[in-house]
């Protein structure tokens, strides 16, 4: 059994009521359980954090090195500004997914940049809580090396220069 590790940034502690029309309805609470149910019932472990912190979330990614497998990682606005939770990825050298409930892509122009994609396993944006899903049946594709996703890595060992 895999431990998939679900850590969501700041604010996302609001959602529900949080701008509903582009994060959905759907309350953390609401998100984690069917996230976790999912992961349990792919035969894994889903264990989620969420914190308004730079320093807390840079914390559980390091803490990460010792109890996750797989991560699935909404970096909310630190998207768009975190070196440092970025340089935190690639010193724990675990795979993981970013995700995104709105598309980044179709809006402000400083939300159209991420510190993470280029050294993540793959990005899901613009899915709302289904890009989560996506993500927990990605990881167990990755975590019992089936065809079509056993191919990937960890985050990039020469990630290009932002
Ligand atoms: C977000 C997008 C970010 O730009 C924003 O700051 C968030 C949420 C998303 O899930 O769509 O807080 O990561």
């Amino acid at each position: 059994m895999a431990t998939i590790l679900i850590i969501n940034g700041p604010n996302l502690n609001l959602l529900g009521t949080r701008e509903p029309y582009l994060y959905g309805h759907d309350t953390l609470q609401q998100l984690n359980s069917k996230v976790v149910a999912l992961a349990q019932s792919l035969g894994h472990e889903g264990v989620t954090f969420q914190s308004n912190s730079e320093a807390a979330l840079i914390d559980r990614i390091h803490q990460s090195q010792d109890d996750a497998d797989f991560i699935i990682f909404n970096p909310a606005a630190f998207t768009h500004t975190s070196i440092a939770l970025r340089d935190a990825l690639i010193a724990v050298n675990k795979p993981f997914v970013e995700v995104h409930l709105s598309n980044i892509y179709r809006r402000e122009v400083f939300r159209q940049s991420s510190y993470f994609s280029d050294i993540a396993v793959g990005t899901l944006a613009g899915l709302g809580t289904k890009g989560y899903l996506l993500a927990v049946r990605y990881a167990h594709y990755y975590l019992t090396k089936q065809e079509g996703a056993s191919y990937h890595y960890g985050p990039a060992q020469n990630p290009q220069a932002h």
